[in-house]
C-alpha cells in the first residue's frame, strides 16, 4: 500500500468521517499505520527544549516514528498546532504548554481529534488550578531540587567566607506556574531551615521565565534593596538565574559578592562556565533532558503501538553541580 493511501485511510479511521467509504480498514492493518508524534514545546530558543526535542529525536530514529517538533509560544499557537498534527495524522503528542492553564483546553482538543497527549515539565491544570491526572505527566521533582539549590547557595557563601548577615537572598520569581512556585519554595525554605533570616529574602516577580524578563525583574530588586553587600540568586531555571547575575554585575557585583545557583545543566550552563572569568553563576542542579524527551516520546509510542498508557505521573531527579565538574558529570550520565 502506498503511503498517500495508508494516509487516507488513517484520516477516515481518525476523525470518523464519512469521505472514505469504504476505505476502513481492518484493526490488524491499521496498526501498521505509521506512528507519528508530536514534540510540543512553550520556548523553543531555550537550550533545555532543544536538548529534549534532540533526545525525542533519538527515540524517533530508535522506533522509526515520524517526530514532529512544533514551537508553541502561546495558547493560540498551541491549539493551531494540534489542529496540525491532526491533520499530518499525528496519533499522540508530547508538550509543554505555555501556560498551564490551557489545561483543559489542549485535553478537549486532542480528545476531540482522537489524539493522545502527556504533558512535560509543566503540569497541566484545570479551570479551578488542580492537576489533570488523566494526562499522564512527566516532571522534576521541582520541591526537592529547590531544597537542593538552597543547600548549595549555603555551601557556595561557606566556600567564599561570607556573613549571611551581609547577604540578601533574592527569589527571582514566576509564580504563575505551579513547578517555579515549588522549585523557589524548595530553596527558601532549605535557607530558613539552616538558620538564613527570612527578612533577607527579596522577591523579584518576573513576567516570564527567561534571561531577559529577570534581569529586569532583579535590577528592579537590586535597586530597591542596597543594604545588602552580597546575594545569593535563585530562580526556576539557569536562564533566570543568569539574568540575575548579570542584573548584579551591571551593579559592580562580581563573583566574589554574588552566588546564583540555577536550574537545568543544559547549554545555558556550559556557556557561562566556559567563560575565562569567574562569574557569580557558582552552579547549577543538573536535570535530565534524555529523561523528559527519550523517555516521554518512547512512553508515547508504546501507548500509541500498544494501548499501555504512560505512568500517571514520573518526577526525575537533579544533581548539583559546579563550573568544576558539570561537563564531567554531563559526559558520564551520556549528555
Ligand atoms: C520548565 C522550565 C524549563 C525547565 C523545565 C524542566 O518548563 O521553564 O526551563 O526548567 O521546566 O522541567
Amino acid at each position: 500500500m502506498s503511503a498517500a493511501k495508508n494516509y487516507s485511510r488513517r484520516a477516515c479511521l481518525g476523525t470518523g468521517l464519512g469521505l472514505g467509504l469504504g476505505l476502513a480498514l481492518p484493526t490488524a492493518q491499521a496498526s501498521t499505520a505509521p506512528v507519528r508524534i508530536g514534540f510540543l514545546v512553550k520556548q523553543a530558543e531555550e537550550p533545555w527544549f532543544q536538548d529534549e526535542w534532540r533526545y525525542a529525536g533519538e527515540a524517533a530514529a530508535e522506533k522509526g516514528f515520524a517526530l514532529i517538533r512544533i514551537g508553541v509560544p502561546g495558547g493560540e499557537k498551541t491549539l493551531d498546532a494540534i489542529a496540525t498534527l491532526a491533520a499530518l495524522r499525528a496519533q499522540g503528542f508530547v508538550i509543554c504548554a505555555p501556560d498551564v492553564k490551557l489545561g483543559t483546553a489542549i485535553e478537549r482538543t486532542a480528545r476531540r481529534y482522537g489524539i493522545k497527549v502527556m504533558s512535560v515539565d509543566d503540569r497541566l491544570v484545570d479551570g479551578l488550578g488542580h492537576p489533570i491526572e488523566a494526562i499522564p505527566h512527566m516532571g522534576i521533582s521541582a520541591y526537592e531540587i529547590g531544597r537542593q539549590v538552597g543547600r548549595g547557595l549555603l555551601d557556595a557563601a561557606q566556600a567564599g567566607g561570607w556573613s549571611l548577615a551581609e547577604v540578601g537572598a533574592m527569589r527571582i520569581a514566576f509564580d504563575e506556574l505551579p513547578t517555579a512556585r515549588e522549585r523557589t519554595r524548595g530553596a527558601v525554605d532549605a535557607l530558613v531551615e539552616a538558620g538564613f533570616p527570612a527578612a533577607q529574602i527579596v522577591d523579584a516577580p518576573s513576567s516570564k521565565s527567561d534571561t531577559e524578563n529577570a534581569f529586569n525583574a532583579a535590577t528592579i530588586a537590586l535597586t530597591k534593596n542596597p543594604r545588602f553587600k552580597r546575594w545569593f540568586v535563585f530562580a526556576m531555571n539557569d536562564e533566570m538565574v543568569l539574568g540575575g547575575v548579570r542584573a548584579a554585575e551591571g551593579r559592580g557585583l562580581r563573583a566574589d559578592a554574588v552566588a546564583g545557583i540555577g536550574i537545568g545543566g543544559s547549554q545555558t550552563a556550559l556557556n557561562e562556565f566556559a567563560r575565562p572569568d569567574l562569574t557569580g553563576f557558582a552552579g547549577t542542579v543538573l536535570i535530565s533532558p534524555r529523561r523528559h524527551g527519550y523517555e516521554t516520546s518512547i512512553d508515547m509510542y508504546r501507548w500509541i503501538t500498544t494501548g499501555e498508557a504512560p505512568p500517571p505521573l514520573t518526577l526525575t531527579t537533579g544533581i548539583v553541580v559546579t563550573r568544576a565538574n558539570l561537563a564531567e558529570v554531563r559526559r558520564k550520565l551520556g549528555l
